[in-house]
């Protein structure tokens, strides 16, 4: 590293060939250690640690007194030299491990007084609590697990740059204080003190933007997009993340798609994974009926089949009577998984039925018995269920739309529950032609995605006959071991056909005027045809680090329940704040 006034170099980065090398180090004092009149620092920078030593024989007595007095998380800056430790004393699992500093200078540069959760732990220690943690973050991001994962987001974030710059790609920003665009969920909004009664929305996407771009002869368009949506928190979602977001003119769905796999290949590079495009592809349809979702977890089996012809007409009324009504059974072939205990199998029960299945019915082949509800079906035999020994097949009944919900939460559970070994580390797949509209359970339609996204050419007519169920969209979404990574469209680009599946979903031509009127009328002045994607990049520098929270990669994220627990927001304003935008609070 280029020196500073202050050092000469990082403490973690010292290795042999900087032996007998003059040095002075600035960090913190990660953990100290006397020993029979010798002091011991782990001195910590973002590097990593070095030992640093002070003895009588190498430094002064009041040098070595002021040593022997400071704790932990002191900033101090030292000059010494550095040697190699003798065999005995190097430590395989430090990168620094085979040297340290023998110092003789000591400065406290800053003292730390206010220690609310500990950097340094012992193993047998509990980390603290994460809301501690996320209350206290300066410190909490001190850790090394987070300075690695804020390390490597920041390498990431570079090579998405890297890589979409190669494949031509400028990098444009877009506003922030804008108009709604509609991603599906709510939008934070910002009052306007100038136009009292107004308000911004953060974007939810750069979406209309990016289009816009592509209209203005851009051609192709990137940005690392902050995001701000304003719905229900899970580990995988935060109320404001970032993207890497992208457009394209003259492109269809395939191109588009080779853009994220050549940016997906390199990121994965980056950390040393080699990844294989074209990634493999999914109807959306088959998707659901294979796996029930449409982000599966493609490294596992224990794939959903459709048994009503195995199990229906046998004399089970529940099945055959769903069967009458239209509805399907449909199941699961577990192999090895007669081994269930009672409860496993309650739980996985209890799982169908909290995605408002009736219940699962089993058939279990052990020791040559048929046992299980399913076992007294008229005719039913190993060999015609296909089970082999120690098998279970797990079945439920009903409409596809509960089944899929329901099957797809028992195969996760068996997943975890049984653990079967991936068939890959990497499973990538695009999901394709999911349905333009999804209909809600009072019958309305709604968007899939975003109303911008076009649909198949050969379902287009099916707007005009209102067919709106099964009219098939240019959207592709990118998933990546049972998670979705990002998603795509082709866009309309016929203002007309725009109109049309804005009134669908019942916003009337004047509103339409009002909320999209710059889209509209930017796509009245000649708009190429263009497409794009987005991939959640929290999403994928959690699952490179092998996090499970979207907190562990984000330096500053927010709570579940979308505070922020270190700066305390969000917080009241005062009323006479509140008066200027000429806003009052009811309470
Ligand atoms: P979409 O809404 O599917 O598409 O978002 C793309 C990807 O962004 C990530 N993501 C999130 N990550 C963290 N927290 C959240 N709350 C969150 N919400 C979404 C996901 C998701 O797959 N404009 C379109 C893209 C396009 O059509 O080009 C869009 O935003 O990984």
């Amino acid at each position: 590293m280029t020196a500073t006034s202050m050092r000469t170099g990082r403490c973690g980065s010292l290795r042999a060939n900087n032996v007998d090398d003059e040095v002075t180090l600035c960090g913190w004092i990660h953990k100290r250690r006397d020993l029979g009149g010798l002091v011991f620092f782990d001195l910590r920078d973002r590097e990593g640690i070095v030992q640093v030593s002070f003895g009588p024989d190498w430094c002064d007595a009041d040098v070595l007194t002021v040593a022997a007095g400071l704790g932990s998380e002191n900033v101090i800056q030292v000059s010494g030299k550095v040697l190699a430790r003798p065999a005995d004393a190097k430590n395989p699992d430090m990168a620094t491990g085979e040297v340290e500093v023998q110092a003789y200078s000591l400065e406290i540069l800053s003292r730390a007084t206010e220690l609310p959760i500990p950097v340094w732990r012992s193993k047998a220690e509990e980390p603290s609590s994460e809301e501690l943690r996320l209350a206290n973050r300066p410190l909490d991001l001190r850790r090394e697990e987070l300075q690695r994962n804020i390390a490597l987001r920041h390498r990431l974030l570079q090579r998405a740059r890297r890589s979409l710059t190669e494949q031509e790609f400028f990098e444009i920003e877009t506003p922030v204080l804008t108009k709604p665009t509609p991603e599906g969920a709510r939008d934070y909004i910002v009052p306007s003190r100038v136009h009292k009664g107004q308000f911004y929305a953060l974007p939810q996407s750069p979406q209309i933007y990016k289009q816009v771009l592509m209209i203005s002869g851009f051609d192709r368009y990137f940005q690392i997009a902050r995001c701000f949506r304003d719905e229900d928190l899970r580990a995988d979602r935060q109320p404001e993340f970032t993207q890497i977001d992208l457009e394209a003119s003259f492109v269809n769905q395939e191109d588009v798609m080779a853009f994220v796999e050549k940016t997906m290949v390199d990121l994965w590079d980056e950390v040393g994974a080699n990844v294989v495009a074209p990634f493999g592809r999914l109807t959306y349809a088959e998707a659901m009926e294979r796996f029930g979702c449409d982000k599966p977890d493609l490294r596992y089996g224990f794939e959903i089949e459709d048994l009503s012809g195995l199990v229906g007409g046998k004399g089970f009324k529940a099945f055959d009577d769903a069967i009458e009504r239209g509805e399907r059974v449909r199941g699961i072939r577990v192999q090895g998984g007669a081994a269930l205990s009672r409860k496993h199998i309650d739980q996985l029960a209890d799982a169908a039925k909290g995605e408002g299945a009736g219940g699962l019915a089993t058939l279990k082949y052990l020791d040559g018995n048929l046992t299980g509800p399913l076992s007294k079906l008229d005719g039913i035999t190993a060999e015609t269920a296909g089970l082999e020994d120690g098998d279970l097949m797990l079945v439920a009944a009903g409409t596809d739309r509960i089944t899929s919900p329901a099957l797809n939460a028992v195969r996760l559970a068996l997943i975890e529950k049984l653990s079967p070994e991936a068939s890959s580390n990497h499973a990538f797949s695009w999901i394709v032609d999911f349905p333009l509209f999804e209909e809600q359970d009072d019958g309305e339609f709604v968007f899939s995605h975003h109303p911008f996204t076009a649909p198949n050419p050969e379902d287009s007519e099916k707007l005009v006959s209102g067919e709106l169920g099964d009219i098939t969209a240019q959207h592709y979404d990118l998933v990546y071991n049972g998670v979705e990574l990002g998603s795509g469209s082709i866009r309309i680009i016929d203002p007309e056909m725009q109109i049309q599946i804005l009134e669908r979903l019942g916003i009337g031509a004047e509103d339409a005027e009002s909320r999209f009127g710059f889209l509209l009328r930017a796509l009245r002045a000649g708009a190429p045809p263009h497409g794009g994607f987005a991939v959640g990049f929290d999403r994928v520098v959690m699952l490179l680090i092998g996090a499970t929270s979207l907190r562990d990669v984000i330096a500053f994220p927010k709570t579940t329940a979308a505070r922020a627990l270190f700066e305390d927001a969000p917080t009241g304003v005062s009323d006479k704040d509140l008066a200027g935008l000429g806003i009052g609070v009811k309470t």
